[in-house]
């Protein structure tokens, strides 16, 4: 049940530390840009010290940030990942960081944690699975076969196939899982994880099709719990939401928690 406590703690911890809310000392935050105090202030509460062993993904890790495009990293950074607990940073979409900090942010991440030529010449999965959907039938077999042994249900690990941790997780991080792992936390990466051998890029992608379609909700329609997104970001049910759409199309029919 480690991965139902790491849920709690994610929640905790998004719960007491909005991002941008005012710290006691009004000293000029925006004028920080050394790499070391802004990760530790904004992003170690939930992504670990140093990078790792948090709640959230690790991201000191050289084959993460090999996979990772840099411009990725940053749009990742700025805009956070609606719908989950990763908030947005950057000032523009109402975070507490300048240009100039994510910058410092997206450097240090690379200057420190990153290996570039440990991947020279290495054929890695794209971090993104594009348009291609996947085909979730396969991705319940390569399931069975890759991943059941850790997550299966009763399995030692816990199982990555619970609704309540599907809705907190973007498909994304599910991919990001599969092929990075955990390396703080034991999970091997794609490289061993079919029976010692690399995953194919196919069944990276249809293992995260199954993950996703046992999902109740479709993806970034989040009931209550994405308040820790901070102001702003309610329930995704907001104008323009998914939802929000949905409702409007079905005039009077009330879906899921009170749209007016
Ligand atoms: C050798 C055991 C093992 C195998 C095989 C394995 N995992 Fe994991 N997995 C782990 C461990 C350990 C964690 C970390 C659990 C925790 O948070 O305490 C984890 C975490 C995860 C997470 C949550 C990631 C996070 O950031 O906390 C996902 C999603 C996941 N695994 C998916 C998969 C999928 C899909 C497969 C099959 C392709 C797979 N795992 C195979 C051990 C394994
Ligand atoms: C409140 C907790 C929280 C804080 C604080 C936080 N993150 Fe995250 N972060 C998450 C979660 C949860 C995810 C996975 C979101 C998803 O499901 O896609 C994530 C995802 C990411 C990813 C993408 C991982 C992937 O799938 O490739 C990056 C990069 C990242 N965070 C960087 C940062 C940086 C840099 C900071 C500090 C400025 C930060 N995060 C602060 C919770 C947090």
């Amino acid at each position: 049940m480690k991965l139902a406590a790491a849920c709690v703690m994610l929640l905790l911890c998004a719960a007491c530390e909005p991002p941008g809310k005012p710290g006691p000392e009004p000293v000029s935050q925006e004028d920080i840009t050394d790499f070391t105090v802004l990760f530790t202030q904004n992003c170690s509460g939930c992504h670990g010290l140093e990078g790792r062993n948090g709640p959230a993904r690790i991201l000191n890790d050289p084959l993460y940030l090999a996979v990772m495009p840099r411009d990725e990293l940053r749009k990742t950074i700025e805009n956070g990942r609606p719908g989950t607990a990763m908030p947005a940073w950057a000032k523009k979409n109402g975070g507490p960081l300048t240009d100039k900090q994510v910058t410092a942010l997206v450097d240090g991440i690379e200057k420190h944690w990153a290996r570039p030529a440990s991947f020279k010449n290495t054929k890695l999965p794209s971090y993104s699975a594009g348009d291609d959907h996947g085909n979730p039938a396969n991705g319940k077999k390569v399931f069975a076969k890759d991943c059941f042994m850790c997550h299966g249900p009763g399995m030692r690990i816990g199982p990555v196939t619970d609704p309540t941790l599907l809705t907190l997780v973007s498909d994304q991080a599910l991919r990001t899982s599969v092929i990075v792992g955990r390396p703080d936390l034991g999970m091997p990466s794609y490289r061993n994880l079919a029976m010692g051998r690399a995953m194919s890029d196919r069944d990276i992608t249809d293992v995260v099709a199954y993950l996703s379609s046992l999902r109740p909700v479709p993806p970034n329609v989040q009931p209550e719990h994405t308040v820790e997104n901070g102001p702003g970001q309610g329930s995704g049910n907001g104008p323009g939401s998914p939802q929000q759409k949905n409702n409007e199309s079905k005039t009077g029919s009330s879906v899921r928690g009170g749209n007016k």
